[in-house]
């Protein structure tokens, strides 16, 4: 009898297992970082899938051959500055990207956590929070971004002015630098984006009197309260990404609109006009409605700040992306999640419903 009961005690054991091995790997669920997160970016190179995300301290590596679940990856970190220097706080929203052959991790940092002196915000409309966050370069050599050393490599000219969220927008005319400015020194709202050109990774070629504003947060969902018509207190465009309909050719930026600290953050698409020159604002045609915003029905809220990859087999595109399941928790309620999205007939993403899941897991995984 006892033999019996365990019998049947192990079968079901074996068939629990069975079950959450089977759940477990053709399914997962949102957000994919248990410990949250925030302004995730994610790259896949040889088999491997890396992601950086803001720490704010230092500019760390996550390593896993899973998209879908980060719980377990390795981390290591490839950058601490040291202190007392303008990119020694506030390290925000690091990138990594490939480019010739080289490694470059380009980052968002500032002096003294975020604490302009009362001089300074004298100068400003009400005050000036971030008003020393500038872009920075790190470089690394290596085949690989796990063994790469990287070391701290230059300064992204933005003319002593406030610049976050900084990337490369690569194009056959060049290589740009895309970041979340203001429109003067003190200027403080509203954040917009500009363009400015590369003469290499770390070099800006532009001079000021060429930087261009390519988007403002005009229309109403870009402010918030959602509507607002007035004010501008409440409203960025920051976290820009560059998207390629690889079928098309279409080029897009994808940014993040509102604000970060609540729910209605989501996503907006600029369009370069086909043969169109980054650097000519009006090339630049912008999507009158947000492509990527909050799922209420499923407590998905503040959805932003995202990156684009390939699945293992590189047959589907995912968006990787942070998001709010409270929104009262402002900045804090962030963690990192991400689904897969296809494409429209016109050649536009058609990003999905944010939400938990379960969803299917990568093709290929
Ligand atoms: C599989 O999923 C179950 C339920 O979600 C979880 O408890 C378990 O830790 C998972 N196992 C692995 C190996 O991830
Ligand atoms: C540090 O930042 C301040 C304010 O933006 C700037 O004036 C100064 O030149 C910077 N120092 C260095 C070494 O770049
Ligand atoms: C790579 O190098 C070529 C030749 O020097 C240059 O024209 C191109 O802009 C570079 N690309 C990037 C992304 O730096």
């Amino acid at each position: 009898m006892f033999k019996l009961t365990q019998l049947l005690l192990n079968a079901t054991l074996a068939i629990v297992a069975w079950g959450q091995y089977y759940s477990n790997t053709t399914t997962y669920t949102n957000p994919i970082l248990s410990a949250g997160g925030a302004d995730p970016w994610v790259i896949r190179h040889d088999g491997w899938y890396y992601m950086t995300y803001t720490t704010n301290d230092d500019v760390s590596l996550l390593r896993s051959q899973i998209l879908t679940d980060w719980n377990n990856a390795e981390s290591k970190v490839l950058f601490t500055p040291p202190p007392g220097l303008n990119y020694s706080t506030d390290l925000w929203a690091p990138e990594l990207h490939q480019l010739n052959g080289t490694w470059y991790v380009i980052f968002t940092a500032d002096p003294r956590s975020d604490s302009p002196s009362p001089e300074l915000d004298m100068f400003c409309p009400y005050n000036c929070p971030a008003i020393h966050h500038r872009m920075f370069v790190l470089e690394g050599h290596g085949s690989n971004p796990w063994s790469a050393s990287f070391v701290y490599k230059a300064q992204l000219n933005t003319y002593d002015q406030f610049s976050i969220d900084g990337t490369y927008f690569q194009h056959s005319s060049g290589l740009y630098h895309i970041y979340s400015c203001w429109y003067t020194q003190y200027a403080a709202w509203p954040a917009n984006l500009c363009i400015t050109k590369l003469e290499n990774p770390w070099t800006v070629a532009s001079p000021f009197s060429e930087r261009q504003i390519i988007s403002v947060p005009s229309l109403p969902w870009e402010k918030t309260p959602y509507g607002r018509a007035e004010n501008d207190r409440l409203s960025s465009n920051e976290g820009p990404q560059q998207l390629t309909n690889s079928r098309t050719g279409q080029q897009f930026l994808i940014y993040s609109a509102a604000r970060s600290d609540n729910r209605n953050y989501c996503l907006g698409l600029l369009e370069l006009a086909p043969n169109g020159d980054p650097m000519n604002p009006s090339d630049w045609r912008k999507h009158q409605y947000p492509v990527f915003y909050q799922n209420p029905a499923e407590s998905a809220y503040g959805v932003g700040h995202a990156s684009f990859v390939k699945s293992p087999d590189e047959t589907e595109d995912w968006i990787v992306y942070h998001g709010m399941q409270d929104p009262t928790n402002g900045w804090s309620a962030r963690t990192i999640r991400t689904q897969p999205f296809i494409w429209n007939e016109n050649g536009t993403p058609n990003f999905p419903k944010p939400g938990y899941g379960p969803y299917k897991v990568p093709s290929g995984q």
